[in-house]
């Protein structure tokens, strides 16, 4: 029987969890965690994850702070609110939702984020400590993907990983934490040779291509752990719209030790780990360990 791994009810315990301990925080500490979220333009995605986050860090007890800026907007104009929220001590997580218009460079906005207030652990100084191994703000989505897999094995040691995606989000840094894990890492992409043959070699396979339904049946191992970073909308025949992974689910899962549907896998966990990284940015800034 292939095991659903259900990121909606782990994300809800995590909330749960978390709720608690903000609750202990702003007891000793005479206010709660508060997390400040920049919104550039008009992107209908970025507008319904920025809402989605907004409300679920005000569920657990946090201050939300939301930033709108027009979409054209100068990158100096995001700089300099970025240099505020920096400054401001009221202020513990610091998030600017990707993609940025075009006139504006994303690196240099990045870079300009305090990195102990980088709860997306997109700073060079978080990617770097990933990569050296030192505790640092880690990016969420790779932490709920991680996060999911030992939901099906407590224990990843030894298993040969296979990530299907490069990017700085989520393939090197889901690469970075499973090698932690003692597993067997490969990093493949678009231009790898035979990549369903490689997939075909992992006994845990996390797509992060970010092309949807790409991976079908024959890049599986029978028994493998499968992790599905993608979220792409489809349309429909009828005119409707649907959401669905990077992974064909229908021909895949049956094949599967274990699976993340979408929705309701590896996304509700990413917002999760925004939360929880905003707490521990939190206790870290107040001398906390
Ligand atoms: N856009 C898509 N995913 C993310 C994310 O995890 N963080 C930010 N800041 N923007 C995103």
């Amino acid at each position: 029987m292939t095991t659903l791994l259900d990121g909606k009810a782990l994300a809800a315990t995590m909330r749960a969890d978390l709720a608690g301990k903000v609750a202990a925080f702003a007891a000793a500490h005479g206010r709660p965690p508060a997390l400040a979220v920049v919104l550039v333009g008009d992107d209908p995605a970025s507008h319904v994850y920025v809402a989605s986050k907004v409300k679920q860090t005000a569920e657990v007890g946090m201050r939300s702070v939301e930033h709108r800026l027009d979409a054209g907007c100068t990158e100096a104009d995001l700089l300099a609110l970025v240099d505020a929220l920096n400054a401001d001590p009221a202020i513990d997580g610091l998030l600017v939702q990707l993609p940025l218009p075009a006139q504006i460079d994303a690196a240099s906005v990045l870079n300009r984020i305090d990195p102990a207030k980088d709860v997306d652990g997109f700073h060079p100084v978080n990617a770097g400590k990933l990569a050296i191994g030192e505790p640092g703000l880690v990016p969420c989505t790779p932490l709920g993907a991680l996060a999911l897999a030992r939901l099906a094995r407590p224990d990843l040691a030894g298993l040969h990983a296979v990530v299907i995606g490069r990017s700085n989000i989520v393939g090197k840094p889901v690469a970075q934490l499973l090698l932690q894990e003692n597993c067997t890492v490969t990093i493949a992409h678009s231009r790898t040779s035979d990549l369903a043959g490689l997939c075909r070699t992992a006994d845990l396979l996390v797509a992060a291509i970010g092309r949807p339904l790409f991976v079908t049946a024959d890049f599986i191992k029978p028994g493998a752990i499968v992790i599905d970073v993608g979220i792409n909308r489809i349309a429909l025949a009828d005119g409707k719209s649907r959401l669905v992974g990077d992974v064909d689910f229908a021909a895949v899962a049956p094949l599967a030790d274990a699976i993340t549907p979408v929705p309701g896998g590896v996304g509700p966990m990413t917002i999760a780990f925004l939360l929880s990284n905003t707490l521990r940015a939190a206790s870290l800034r107040l001398g906390e360990p």
